[in-house]
């Protein structure tokens, strides 16, 4: 598997700019109001392209996200009749039909609600008799099908994208991750009835090969980590700094998790708008 290599001139501009003024910003005061304008904007992107690819991550943060649009996909569902859904990530070692698997959150929350139909959705195995030739199986798609147009993120305790760990040496494509003890101690497992194994991921140039990536941070608890992304050191022990790279970044975040990015960050970014409900 490549590791991940990445354009040092670019790094080393956003290492000293913070983060790209191309981001857009989008403050809002709570995670409902935030949830609330994810979905509208996946459903935005699907207007001018409805077979767009949209990479899924799962856990608390697109969670509400997700429910949103199966509620909009209730008052417009032709929109919704030729969009494609792969999974970001998975918990190896779980079934699928596992209550804390990717899968089941998936197939639960969106998948099963938009009545999406196997020919429109890819995700990987989380039970493979053979990992590697898992990720082989997964790449091969990705190169037919992608590259990804809408990438939905949520953000790591310790910074990790998908599975991409913080790590000296990221991986590009699709991979078997050793998981860190802040992913085993996530709160989607607590309703495990299994023992995982290893992550399994897209790559961070997977990632970043998207044409929008849509990052979504609510929360108290995420404010150091989103005040790192935006402020720390592009690095590979923090895996989402690398999204610094990419320049139609859209950060959704409520006002707790932005309580740390200093007011000029937000001010210098061009498209920064504020929401009050
Ligand atoms: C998990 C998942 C990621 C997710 C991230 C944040 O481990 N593998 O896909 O985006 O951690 O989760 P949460 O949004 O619940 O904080």
């Amino acid at each position: 598997m490549a590791s991940f290599d990445f354009d040092l001139h670019a790094t080393e501009a956003a290492a000293t700019e913070g983060p790209p003024r191309d981001w857009k910003w989008h403050l809002h005061p709570d995670a409902e109001t935030m949830s609330r304008a994810v979905a509208a904007r996946l459903a935005d992107e699907l207007r001018p392209k409805r077979n767009s690819l949209i990479c899924l991550a799962t856990g608390s943060s697109p969670q509400r996200a997700y429910e949103l649009l199966v509620a909009h996909a209730r008052a417009e569902p032709d929109l919704y009749e030729e969009a494609r859904w792969l999974k970001l990530d998975e918990w190896g070692g779980l079934a699928m039909d596992d209550p804390a698997s990717c899968e089941h959150f998936l197939r639960r929350l969106l998948l099963t609600p938009l009545a999406v139909p196997p020919e429109r959705y890819f995700g990987w195995e989380s039970q493979p008799t053979d990992p590697a030739a898992e990720c082989d199986r997964v790449a091969a798609w990705l190169a037919l099908h992608g590259p990804i147009d809408i990438q939905v993120l949520g953000l790591g305790k310790n910074g990790h994208l998908g599975f991409n760990e913080p790590t000296r040496q990221l991986q590009s494509g699709p991979h078997v991750a050793i998981l860190s003890p802040a992913s085993l101690s996530h709160s989607m497992l607590l309703q495990s009835k299994g023992r995982v194994a290893y992550g399994l991921t897209l790559g961070m140039d997977d990632i970043l090969r998207a044409r929008q990536i849509l990052l979504l941070v609510s929360g108290r608890q995420k404010a150091p980590q989103l005040r790192q992304l935006v402020t720390g050191e592009i690095s590979p022990l923090f895996p989402a700094s690398l999204l610094r790279c990419h320049r139609a970044v859209s950060i959704y975040c409520d006002a707790a998790a932005a309580a740390l990015i200093p007011e000029r960050v937000l001010q210098s970014s061009c498209s920064s708008s504020r929401h009050n409900g």
